[in-house]
């Protein structure tokens, strides 16, 4: 190799050295290629130790280009190894990630409400579409606003401590567990004056035993409407324009002649109910709130006529869900529970 060719040499070598370092996998890889560059047996190396036996002139041009080609060679190196590390980090936090996407869909972190719960969340969001508003009453009532306000004889068979559960408080019989949402009727219009278009839903309670459609605590939905010129085609359109909003358009509704001591006429109204022996479940009671009981509330029946409707929310929530046994819903089994 003559004199005169040292310095395509050593252009050559360095474009062999950045060919070498763009192509690169790994910085492990890059790191072994280091001696080949630098190393006393690498073509630098080999071309540094010949300097010494070149002549003056071209000895100063060979070692200022050596030294270029060697700085330019280690920038590369060094940028191309800032380059692979970042890719190599990139890679390892990628594959480290923790894929929470499969978490979620395994175990959702989100509750929901209650069957129940929901149903009334439903009814209220219907009936105040229907420009109801909602209200609310005490669990532990007084006998007055439970029985007596409501027109109840003083023998009623409700009154019977078999279907009333007597708290001991005061008087004996003077204060129960409400057994069904109607004193909130009471509590309603004694508080404010006609018209009046209210739900109340609550928890009633009962000495029932548990069966497919009974349980002993169960929840209601009360309504009641008092303005001039009510009647019972009020009453049933209310029923239908609800049940629809509800449940949609494929059930079917009926009423039946009823007796309740606060409604007069009162009526049974039932829903249509595949799982059931007869097709049908009562849903709840309603009529034309009775004269003794609007007077009781200081509203003039001469004047306000008046319909009340009190319905089962448990069995609501049953029907709306297929469920074919009331106690499944308060059994507390979250893997049922979740599935609505
Ligand atoms: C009443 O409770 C009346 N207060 C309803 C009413 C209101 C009539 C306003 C007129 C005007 P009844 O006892 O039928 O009525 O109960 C109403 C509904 O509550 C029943 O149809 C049923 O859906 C539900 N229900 C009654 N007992 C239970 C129980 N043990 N478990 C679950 N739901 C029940």
């Amino acid at each position: 190799m003559s004199d005169e060719r040292v310095i395509d040499e050593i252009a050559a070598a360095r474009t062999a050295a950045l060919a070498a370092i763009a192509d690169a996998g790994s910085s492990g890889a890059l790191a072994g290629m280091e001696p080949r560059f630098f190393g006393k047996t690498s073509d630098f190396g080999r071309i540094r130790s010949r300097l010494g036996q070149l002549d003056a002139e071209l000895r100063k041009d060979a070692g200022r280009a050596l030294h270029e080609a060697r700085g330019e060679v280690e920038s590369a190196l060094e940028a191309r190894r800032a380059e692979l590390e970042t890719a190599e980090r990139r890679a390892r936090l990628e594959a480290e990630r923790l894929d929470l996407t499969e978490v979620v869909a395994d175990r959702p972190l989100r509750g929901h409400y209650h069957l129940v719960s929901q149903a009334h969340r439903r009814l209220e969001d219907v009936f105040v579409g229907m420009g109801f508003t909602v209200a609310e009453g005490p669990e532990v009532e007084t006998e007055w606003f439970n029985f007596k306000a409501l027109n109840f004889a003083d023998d009623h068979p409700a009154r019977d401590m078999q279907d009333t559960i007597y708290v001991d408080l005061g008087e004996p019989g003077s204060t129960l567990l409400r057994t069904h949402t109607s004193p909130v009727q009471m509590r309603t219009m004694l508080a404010q004056d006609p018209p009046i278009y209210v739900v109340c839903p609550g928890r009633t309670f009962r000495r029932d035993t548990a069966d497919a459609t009974h349980m002993p605590v169960f929840h209601q939905i009360e309504g009641l409407v008092v303005d001039r010129g009510i009647t019972f085609a009020d009453l049933a359109g209310t029923l239908d324009e609800f049940v629809k909003a509800f449940f949609g358009a494929e059930r079917t509704t009926r009423l039946r002649p009823s007796y309740f001591p606060f409604t007069e006429p009162s009526a049974e109204f039932d829903i249509s109910d595949p799982t059931t022996r007869s097709g049908w479940l009562e849903l709840g009671g309603c009529g034309m709130v009775h004269p003794n009981v609007l007077a009781a509330g200081g509203i003039d029946p001469e004047e306000w006529t008046g319909f009340a409707f009190g319905f089962g929310t448990d069995r609501m929530g049953k029907i709306f869900h297929g469920v074919d046994d009331l106690r499944a819903l308060w059994t507390n089994d979250v893997r049922f529970l979740r599935q609505f």
